[in-house]
């Protein structure tokens, strides 16, 4: 069994930027992403929609025999992953935007998150922002339009930079500290963010975490890989390979799927 690959899914290509962490991590690990990118986005459709596509998505790669599932997205995690553990046996790692590091840490007590709708409007993200953020600013702004750009190769347009300051002018406004991520696919916006924000702006998202998490949790159920033949990365989306393909610096190879 832990030889079977670490599952992980997207709705689009965001998600690589967890794959990243997790290989960086657990280099013995094989591993399976799945981009539902003909799906993307998942921000503004509703709830049942997206536990729905998350089904879609588990299913699959229960069928490629992966031993833990990573929903490498937030809008699916926040919506979705409850109905998972409810539903599947194998073990989920979820994402949630990073906003108590950020609220414990703040010095201007105004922290900035840029996430989608879906995200921002769910239950779990509320609960936790109630419980740690209730004392500070919290500039909340959804990222309309931003994994469109992404999707469709546009990540540093001019589309992206206009939106970007678009979005980031309130938060500078209120005089923010920290930025949080709450999405898979913001990472890849780094050099434009650091472009746009004060020096004194740090943004942290929860990438590094959801990898630590999976190894404690593969730890916990006694499957990691410990066998030290050559891993197998692979690779799928519904969308556009090469998108995926560049954000993986065209080292591994991306094939098409109808799923
Ligand atoms: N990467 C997804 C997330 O983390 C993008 C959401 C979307 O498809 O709107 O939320």
């Amino acid at each position: 069994m832990s030889k079977q690959p670490i599952g992980i899914f997207d709705s689009g290509v965001g998600g690589t930027s967890i794959w990243k962490e997790i290989h960086t991590l657990l280099p013995n690990e094989n591993t399976l992403y799945l981009a539902d990118s003909a799906n993307a986005p998942y921000g503004p459709k509703g709830k049942d929609t997206i536990i729905n596509l998350s089904i879609k998505n588990t299913e699959y790669l229960l069928n490629k025999g992966c031993k833990l599932i990573v929903v490498a997205c937030n809008t699916a995690t926040t919506n979705a992953i409850d109905y998972l553990r409810e539903h599947y046996k194998i073990p989920f790692i979820g994402i949630e935007p990073a906003i108590k590091p950020a609220a414990l840490q703040t010095k201007t007590n105004a922290v900035g998150i840029l996430a989608t709708k879906g995200t921002l409007s769910s239950a779990l993200f509320s609960k936790t922002s109630s419980l740690f953020a209730s004392n500070i600013k919290v500039v909340e702004q959804h990222g309309d339009g931003i994994v469109e750009l992404i999707e469709s190769g546009k990540l540093y347009s001019d589309e992206m930079i206009s939106l970007l300051k678009l979005y980031l002018k309130p938060m500078i406004d209120a005089n923010i500290d920290y930025l949080v991520l709450g999405c898979t696919h913001y990472p890849y916006l780094m050099p434009l963010l650091i472009d746009i924000l004060p020096n004194n702006v740090k943004i942290i998202d929860s990438g590094e975490a959801v990898a630590r998490q999976t190894k404690t949790i593969l730890e916990k159920h006694n499957l990691l890989n410990t066998s030290f033949i050559k891993t197998k990365n692979e690779f799928f989306t519904n969308g556009n390979p090469d998108v995926m393909k560049s954000l993986l610096d065209d080292k591994f190879d991306v094939e098409y799927l109808d799923f």
